[in-house]
This record gives structure tokens, C-alpha cells and sequence, in this order.
């Protein structure tokens, strides 16, 4: 990527690994994808409470990967594993292996801070800081160390990046705040693009916002992958099959010794393929509203 941003912030650029996927035989051979994420056998617990048991898939760079699954199956539990967020949460554990660009990053030389940095966070409700629009996004940024025009560069550039340039551009100095669900939204991705990650991760970045705002969100999110590479939590079937170039469907399995549920990942595929032909019953009832 070209982006004079990553220069100017002087982070550099790790080299992704490349290897074939395998495919069924009566597919066409895949070009080799980069493959960002790989996660083996992962478990997440809370205390004695195992929330998500022996997760593995891989998540390819370039791609909106899709997190689905009833409420409590785990997805927002395991898109915090993939930034080192479920640290932040005392009593969480994870068990097996979130190899990043062939890294665990769960290894204890790893640093979580630069570990968040490469991998961004978009959360459910917009949450600008109650600072300027400017400085919403110039956060990051100055904690690196940027700073005068660069940093006007900067802000101006992931304003633009996150689609919300040409609505804030003379405005920069009123609150965060002050504006609508979705340009909150998208302000807030702006924020999380200015320090320049490889991955943005969204947890049901939509479910507070309108049609229209949602809309605008699925378009922005299209655009950015070609810059990013996005894992997306979301409950609405509807965008997963939209959006998405991958889909992995979680459930709930019941303890009967507990009576507690732990998520479990049932089906990863394409978005086509879970939607339109999936090979496993539990998510077939569920994309096509049968669940029970
Ligand atoms: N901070 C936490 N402490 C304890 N249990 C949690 C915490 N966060 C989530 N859980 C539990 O872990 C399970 C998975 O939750 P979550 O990842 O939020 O599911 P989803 O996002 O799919 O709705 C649920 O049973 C939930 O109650
Ligand atoms: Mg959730």
C-alpha cells in the first residue's frame, strides 16, 4: 500500500505470509490469499466460565470476515482475543494459539499496546471522545508523536479515508459530539484509522445507526478493505451476506453438568456458500431463520 501516512508515522509494515487454501476438488484452484489471522484451538474463559471452546480458522487479509451466531455464542468474546482486548477484562483467559502474521501474539514478548495499534477496534455505539472532531482523530496520532501540519495531514486524510471529510471540513474544532449517530460512527473509525492499522475490528458497528447511516457504514466498510483488512461482528444476517467475503457461524452448546453455554464454531466458509449452501444443519436452520 502507498499510503504516506505509514511513512509519516515511520510504523513499519510486517511481510504477510502467502499459502494456497485448500479447496475442494471440483473448485477452481484459489489464488493464494495472505492469510492475517490464524487461530488454533481457541478457548476463551471468564473465571471457571468457558465462553467459546477450540475456535480455529483463519482469517484472510483484504477480506470482510463475518462473525454470526445467536446472542452470547461468543463472537464479541472472540473478536477481543484478536486485539488482546479480553486482557482489559479481569479473570478472562485464552487458551491455544491467535498467530497475527505468523506471530502469536499471545506470547509473552508480544506488547499488547503495539498489538492494539496494528489491530483497531470499532465498537456497537459510536463513542467520539468529548473532544473536537479534530482532536477525536489526532488522538492517536500525537500519542505518536505527530505532530503540526503532518498532523493536519493526518486528520485530513482518515476524515476522508472514513467518508466524513466533506461534512466536517469546517467544523473541525466543534465537539465530537455534535454530530449525528452515524457521522459519530464513522468519526470514530476515522479515529481508529488515523494511527494507521492493517486490521479494523467492528463489533455490531451498525446496531445503533439507521438505514440510512448503516448504509453508509457497509459502503465505507467496501471501500476500506481494499486499504484494511476487517473482522466484523454483526447480529443482522442480512449485512453479514451483504458485506461479508467470509462468514464463520457460531452456536451455543449446553453444558448439562453446568446448565452454562459455551460457544462453539460450527461452520466457516465463504459468505456464499454459508448463506446459499452450508454444509452443517445448525447453520442452515439459522440463515434461514429456522433456529430453535
Ligand atoms: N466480561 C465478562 N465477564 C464474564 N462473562 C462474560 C463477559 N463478557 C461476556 N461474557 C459471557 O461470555 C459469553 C459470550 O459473550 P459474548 O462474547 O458477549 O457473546 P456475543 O457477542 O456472541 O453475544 C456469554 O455467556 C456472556 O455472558
Ligand atoms: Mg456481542
Amino acid at each position: 500500500m502507498t499510503d504516506p501516512t505509514r511513512a509519516r508515522t515511520g510504523i513499519p509494515a510486517l511481510t504477510p505470509r502467502r499459502f494456497p487454501v485448500t479447496r475442494e476438488a471440483n473448485e477452481a484452484p484459489a489464488a493464494p490469499r495472505e492469510v492475517v489471522f490464524a487461530l488454533a484451538g481457541v478457548s476463551v474463559y471468564y473465571g471457571g466460565f468457558q465462553a467459546v471452546r477450540d475456535a480455529s480458522f483463519e482469517v484472510a487479509s483484504h477480506e470482510i470476515t463475518a462473525l454470526i451466531g445467536p446472542s452470547g455464542c461468543g463472537k464479541s468474546t472472540l473478536l477481543r482475543t484478536l486485539n488482546r482486548m479480553n486482557d482489559l477484562i479481569p479473570g478472562a483467559r485464552v487458551e491455544g494459539a491467535v498467530a497475527y502474521q505468523g506471530e502469536n501474539i499471545y506470547d509473552p514478548d508480544i506488547d499488547p499496546v503495539e498489538v492494539r495499534r496494528r489491530i483497531g477496534m470499532v465498537f456497537q455505539k459510536p463513542n467520539p471522545f468529548p473532544k473536537s472532531i479534530y482532536d477525536n482523530v489526532a488522538f492517536g496520532p500525537r500519542l505518536h508523536g505527530v505532530r503540526g501540519p503532518a498532523l493536519d495531514d493526518v486528520v485530513e486524510r482518515a476524515l476522508r479515508g472514513a467518508a466524513l471529510w466533506d461534512e466536517v471540513r469546517g467544523k473541525l474544532k466543534q465537539s465530537g459530539l455534535s454530530l449525528s449517530g452515524g457521522q459519530q460512527q464513522r468519526l470514530c473509525i476515522a479515529r481508529t484509522i488515523a494511527v494507521d492499522p492493517e486490521v479494523v475490528l467492528m463489533d455490531e458497528p451498525c446496531s445503533a445507526l439507521d438505514p440510512i447511516a448503516t448504509a453508509r457504514i457497509e459502503d465505507l466498510m467496501q471501500e476500506i478493505k481494499h486499504d484494511y483488512t476487517i473482522v466484523i461482528v454483526t447480529h443482522n444476517m442480512q449485512q453479514a451476506a451483504r458485506i461479508s467475503d467470509r462468514t464463520a457461524f457460531f452456536t451455543t452448546e449446553v453444558n448439562p453438568d453446568t446448565d452454562s453455554r459455551t460457544g462453539l464454531l460450527v461452520e466457516f466458509d465463504d459468505t456464499s456458500r454459508i448463506f446459499a449452501n452450508p454444509s452443517d444443519e445448525r447453520t442452515e436452520n439459522y440463515v434461514t431463520g429456522r433456529f430453535g
